[in-house]
């Protein structure tokens, strides 16, 4: 199993090229599954859980080609199966997605429920409420979900109780092709919802409102082939900025949606960086200024986003003063918290709150990669502190990081992948 082994403590300088959002490639992939012409993506970052995804396409028959670059062709001409079965969602619950579209061609589907993960139970009860309003017959058998749509599905009001991202796109996915329109209550508005209304309605959906919580579907026949370039990662960008600004120095970040982390950027100034915007990059900068402490809340987009939320903290541990974290979105996702503590870090954890007193220094120390966006915290910390910090499991950071040990080591971090 490999590991990271961080050398903290020299400041970070150079540039940054952001890839396409993991969280937006996978949804997109799922898109496939609605056409029997081609679909290729541009910008699709090579991450484990879009190589999963592909795994899974073509276990049910779709034609996946890799490449040139970061390109990948997705064609479902006809489908072999309609069965994801758990092996393949266990290893990414955004695999679930595939039952909205597969309904949706063929009127029948059977995938295998996701589970719960590391930061919560994450059910899928909005999912599945949302495609029976849409008219499919769901039976839940031995962890699988059968779900059938004879007659093809037909539009519906539906309402979310709270704001779900996952379900709001699981539900668009199906609604493409219902009969007659499909009007979302309370949807969720990130970036990614738009990047997947921007794909389908160029493959020739009607849909309008992504990005605002009322979205309308006007259910069409069928759709056609595409080519769609994914949108950049804000949370990747986010955690480099956050990094940056974290460890100290000057690092600039391309390829990337700055307006898409507007809950961000005042926030790492307020914590002592300078921020410069511009059209499609971000220059982070701190030389020298002390890390001041910020509260933050994690809410759904346009406020802070959980998948952010670790990193921030990691920064905080370093802040002359005390600053509280809470997180509304996920009911266990302070795992890292214990893992910062090794490195020194003072943290008290209470509920939905931590309170982080920063400290002079933190030390390098090993430390457990937990999940995904802890990871990133775990980096961050180690790449500020003093001597040596060794991550294992490192798996999780290379479901979400395209590269991550390389874009780092261009700005001078002293990190490495070591093979056990
Ligand atoms: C997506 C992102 C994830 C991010 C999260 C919130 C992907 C692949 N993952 O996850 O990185 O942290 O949005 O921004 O895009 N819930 C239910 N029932 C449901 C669905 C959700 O109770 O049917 C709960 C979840 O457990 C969670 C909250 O709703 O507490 C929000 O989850 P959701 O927005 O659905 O997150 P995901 O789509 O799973």
């Amino acid at each position: 199993m490999d590991s990271i082994v961080i050398e903290g403590g020299h400041p970070l300088s150079g540039e940054i090229q952001i890839s396409g959002a993991k969280n937006s490639a996978i949804k997109l992939q799922a898109v496939c599954l609605l056409t029997d012409k081609k679909v290729t993506l541009k910008n699709m970052p090579r991450l484990a859980d879009t190589r999963f995804m592909g795994q899974l396409l073509a276990h049910m028959g779709v034609d996946v080609e890799e490449g040139p670059g970061s390109q990948m062709t997705l064609h479902a001409k006809s489908l072999s199966s309609t069965t994801a079965p758990y092996d393949l969602v266990r290893k990414m619950r955004a695999s679930f997605n595939v039952l909205g579209p597969l309904i949706a061609r063929t009127g029948a589907a059977k995938v295998s429920l996701p589970g719960g993960c590391a930061i919560g139970a994450r059910p899928v009860d909005l999912h599945l409420k949302a495609l029976e309003a849409l008219g499919a017959q769901i039976t839940l058998d031995e962890g699988y979900v059968i779900a059938n749509a004879k007659d093809g599905l037909r539009g519906a009001d539906i309402t979310f109780p709270f704001i779900s991202v996952g379900a709001t796109e699981h539900t668009m996915l199906a609604a493409v092709l219902a009969k007659g329109k499909t009007v979302l209550n309370n949807a969720a508005r990130e970036p990614e919802i738009i990047d997947l209304a921007e794909c389908l309605n160029a493959m020739g959906a009607k849909i309008t409102g992504a990005g605002r919580s009322m979205i309308e579907i006007e259910g069409v026949k069928s759709l056609g082939g595409v080519t769609h370039s994914v949108v950049p990662d804000r949370i990747e960008a986010g955690t480099y900025a956050l990094a940056a600004a974290t460890v100290g120095g000057k690092v600039k970040l391309t390829n990337l949606r700055p307006d898409h982390l507007g809950s961000l950027w005042p926030l790492i100034a307020q914590a002592g960086s300078d921020v410069q915007l511009q059209a499609d990059s971000v220059i982070i900068q701190r030389n020298g200024t002390e890390l001041r402490p910020v509260d933050i809340d994690t809410q759904a987009y346009p406020g802070y986003p959980t998948d952010l939320q670790a990193q921030f903290m990691a920064m905080m541990t370093l802040a002359d003063g005390v600053s509280i974290i809470r997180e509304n979105i996920f009911e266990n996702r302070f795992m890292h918290c214990p893992e910062l503590s090794r490195m020194g870090a003072n943290i008290t954890v209470s509920g939905r709150e931590a309170i982080v007193r920063g400290v002079k220094s933190l030390h390098g120390a090993p430390v457990m990669a937990t999940d995904l966006r802890a990871s990133a915290s775990l980096i961050s910390a180690g790449l500020a502190a003093k001597g040596s910090t060794t991550i294992g499991r490192v798996y999780h950071l290379d479901r979400g990081f395209e590269h991550i040990e390389i874009k780092l080591g261009q700005c001078g971090a002293k990190i490495k992948r070591v093979s056990e």
